[in-house]
């Protein structure tokens, strides 16, 4: 059974990325989207109307991914943060951001396997025999996503190690003050934006100081993708743009007029994303630390 599952398991990966790589060179054929026709009419963002923005109250779930927790305060996830669908979460990531279909599918998936849950809903894997359907869970509230050192990482942008915040749910403050000011670029429309340069920098000042000041850090190589993958999300999905970003990274709130800066025809693909996380990665230097904290070095 778990050889078949095993089996099952390699035959999807290679299967998504091939076709990912499908995408990629389709959407280098293929005319650019014109800017304001990226979100389809009716769905929430179209024309840039966003549903409205409501903070997270108590009892709300929330996580350390910043994107998740405002997509749940317009109400585009469930506003409540809990149980929420693993296809559920593909959809709103595709149709608010123009992921591709297989980068909305391979992350969420990555996630379900993360909390040991089924990625497809039980309706969807009913007829489907190598899944034993009685150990079947396919939802999972924000707060879920928080384990450390599952996605969840030290030296992240916007949130204080898991040492030191636990929750992981809420944005910290003086960490976002830091990261905008490590801002030097210019859009063709004179926009104050982050550059890949910008974030390696930033990248690599928070790790050296997360490093000197935390006795429990870890990151690894994974992790480190994971990291220099968020930076690549503020750059392609925000276009790096700094006016945006603010509200959406303090406050979690998608502004008024947004629209996802991703114009490929079908969508971010993983090969487009994951050639940016390498750029980002390759270009963060941390700076030398005491010795003390270097026997952390796991990478
Ligand atoms: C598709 C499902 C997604 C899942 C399961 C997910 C999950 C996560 C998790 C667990 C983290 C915490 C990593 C850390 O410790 O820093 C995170 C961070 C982040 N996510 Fe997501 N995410 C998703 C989609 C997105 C999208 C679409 C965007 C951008 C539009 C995005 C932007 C970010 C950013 C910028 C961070 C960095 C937070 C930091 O540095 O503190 N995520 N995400
Ligand atoms: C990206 O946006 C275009 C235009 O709305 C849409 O046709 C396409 O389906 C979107 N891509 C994905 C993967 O949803
Ligand atoms: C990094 O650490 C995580 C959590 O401990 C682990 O699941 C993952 O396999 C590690 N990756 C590498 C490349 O060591």
């Amino acid at each position: 059974m778990s050889f078949l599952r095993n089996a099952a398991k390699l035959f999807n990966s290679v299967y998504l990325f091939t076709w990912d790589t499908c995408i990629a060179l389709a959407n280098l054929i293929a005319p650019n989207l014109k800017p304001g026709s990226v979100i389809p009419h009716g769905r929430p963002g179209a024309g840039g109307k966003w549903p409205e923005f409501v903070p997270p109250g108590k009892g709300d779930s929330r996580c350390c991914c910043p994107a998740l927790n405002a997509l749940a305060n317009h109400g585009i996830l469930p506003h409540d943060g809990r149980n929420i669908k693993f296809t559920e979460m593909t959809h709103a990531v595709q149709t608010s951001f123009n992921l591709s279909s297989t980068f909305s599918i391979f992350v969420p998936t990555f996630a379900a396997n993360m909390l040991h849950r089924n990625y497809k809903t039980v309706r969807q894997i009913a007829s489907n025999i190598l899944i034993d359907i009685h150990s079947s869970q396919d939802k999972f509230d924000l707060a879920d996503l928080n384990i450390h050192n599952g996605i969840e990482h030290d030296g992240s942008l916007l949130r204080e190690d898991a040492r030191f915040d636990p929750e992981q749910d809420k944005p910290s403050l003086p960490l976002i003050t830091e990261l905008f000011a490590s801002a030097t670029g210019k859009d063709a429309a004179g926009n104050l934006v982050f550059t890949h340069a910008d974030l390696s920098r930033a990248s690599g000042k928070r790790r050296t100081a997360a490093r000197a000041t935390n006795p429990d850090f870890t990151l690894n190589k994974s992790q480190k993708g994971f990291a220099s993958g968020n930076c690549a999300s503020l750059l392609l999905v925000f276009g790096g743009r700094v006016a945006d970003l603010e509200p959406f990274l303090t406050e979690e709130r998608i502004p008024e007029g947004f629209e996802s800066r991703v114009l490929a025809r079908w969508g971010l693909s993983l090969l487009v994303f994951n050639l940016n996380i390498f750029n980002i990665e390759r270009a963060i230097k941390e700076e030398a630390v005491p010795t003390v904290m270097a026997q952390n070095e796991t990478a």
